[in-house]
């Protein structure tokens, strides 16, 4: 799909899509042909592997690797997924542990399993393990940036659809998918748990050659989301503005800090939460993971404001805490200023153009931009809409119904509010969320390992 600079959009983008309604209908035929390459080969026997745990102990598994989940194949290094079965299976047809591991919003390959992450765990375990690669802000293909958003999402279920569309003849239960990631991988499983089957998706997938399948997810396992983009720099700056004394801004982002962080309880009310309830939130979940690590045998130093015997967390000293162990972002966070000069984040690459240019993507920076357009095209905005999973829960039917999500308390990359106000939205439609700051992480995933699977083993026994 090429994408536009942002701002040239408009009167172009009604024709953009008239013309991919109409090619649709002519690629239509074609689609339903092309299903048949992809079918899951079942002639074929997968390498014999092995893999040592860190306890030593070895697990013997069948490798099968590069298997297309599109039809139209753009970028052959990232748009396959491996499959791995173990051969101590945990039951006849195991939950699907569904991986991906990219990062940074950046393209990433489908990896063998780690011992020493939740594939190799996974596959101990019993479990299937499925790893899916999918382009990013950074891949090309002759110059051509082949995966700005909303690529990658596309890719990661359009991996998930071919997993349904071949449940009957591959190893694992598609019913049981449980995706995980780390960071923008955590944010990419939220979006597919959230928004699985939403039509807004249903153009690009059968264009690209998705399978004519299903895109549910069953659990999803979270860490660290860099999600809700479009709202995350001014949630960054509600909390974390308290420390610009110490921040080393410029006057110009100070006073971008100032305005983000006064824009932010509106936001909040917009999500039915008040700024009190999430500093209430905020302790309790500090507190709740002072108490484990206390628990474990930590000492947790009362300087840093979490008191635990009087269980009370001074939230002015731990978020001064958190900004002195690692230097923070500069205001806007996310959506960076500079951007023309190719200077912008790996958010604003994710919304950039196909010819290699960064883009913004909120209308704040948009309006703050020193130079260049100051407005935001359609186009930008329906990308941004596609990537962000707040949008889709509580609107969409397939909602996942398990979702484990964990954040460090020393993480800086994104904000406490951000990560608890997605756990907010699915708590309001009562599913199953397992929630927990994790004492002392930084940005971080696949920790605690055996926390995540007694509840996978949980939910699978249910
Ligand atoms: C990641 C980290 C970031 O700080 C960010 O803005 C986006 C992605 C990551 O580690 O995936």
């Amino acid at each position: 799909m090429v994408y536009y600079s942002a701002g040239d959009m408009n009167d172009t983008h009604s024709i953009k899509y008239i013309f991919l309604l109409v090619l649709s209908t002519v690629l239509f035929g074609s689609c339903q042909k092309e299903e048949g390459r992809l079918k899951w080969d079942t002639s074929i026997n997968g390498d014999q592997r092995s893999l040592v745990m860190p306890d030593d102990v070895v697990v013997k598994y069948t490798a099968y690797e590069k298997v297309h989940y599109v039809s139209r194949v753009v970028d052959s290094a990232y748009q396959y997924l491996n499959i791995y079965v173990p051969h101590n299976l945990r039951e006849e047809n195991p939950p699907i542990l569904f991986k991906t591991y990219t990062a940074g919003y950046m393209a990433s390959k489908a990896k063998a399993p780690s011992a020493t992450d939740a594939t190799g765990y996974a596959l101990a375990e019993g479990y299937v393990v499925c790893v899916a690669g999918c382009r990013g802000w950074n891949s090309t293909v002759d110059d051509f940036y082949n995966g700005r958003a909303p690529e990658a999402i596309l890719d990661l279920k359009a991996a998930v659809r071919y997993l349904h569309a071949n449940d009957s003849i591959m190893p694992g239960d598609a019913n049981r998918i449980i995706a995980s990631g780390t960071s923008a991988g955590g944010a990419m499983v939220a979006l597919l748990g959230s928004s699985a089957n939403h039509s807004d998706y249903a153009l690009p997938l059968s264009l690209m050659g998705a399978a004519d399948a299903k895109d549910d997810v069953w659990a999803v396992v979270s860490y660290c989301p860099i999600t809700n983009l479009e709202n995350s720099d001014m949630a960054y700056e509600w909390l974390f503005s308290i420390t610009n004394d110490v921040r080393g801004l410029t006057d110009r982002q100070s006073y971008l800090s100032g305005q983000l962080a006064s824009m932010f309880p509106l936001y909040l009310e917009s999500q039915g939460v008040s700024e009190e309830n999430m500093e209430k939130w905020m302790r309790n979940s500090i507190l709740n993971a002072a108490f484990k690590a206390t628990r474990e045998g930590q000492v947790i130093p009362p300087e840093i404001g979490v008191v635990v015997a009087d269980s009370t967390v001074n939230l002015h000293k731990f978020i001064h805490y958190i900004a002195g162990a690692q230097p923070l972002k500069t205001p806007p966070a996310f959506d960076a200023q500079n951007v023309v000069s190719k200077r912008g984040t790996f958010e604003n690459k994710l919304f950039g153009t196909s010819d290699g240019k960064d883009a913004n993507f909120t209308e704040f920076s948009m309006l703050n931009q020193l130079d260049g357009s100051k407005t935001l095209s359609e186009e930008v905005r329906w990308r941004v809409r596609l990537m962000n999973p707040m949008n889709y829960i509580g609107k969409n039917q397939s909602l996942c119904r398990h979702w484990y999500i964990r954040y460090g308390t020393l993480d800086r990359d994104t904000s406490f509010p951000t990560v608890l106000l997605l756990k907010h939205k699915l708590n309001v439609l009562g599913v199953d969320v397992n929630f927990a700051f994790q004492w002392g992480e930084a940005h971080n995933g696949d920790y605690k390992l055996n926390e995540l699977f007694d509840w996978l083993s949980k939910i699978s026994n249910k």
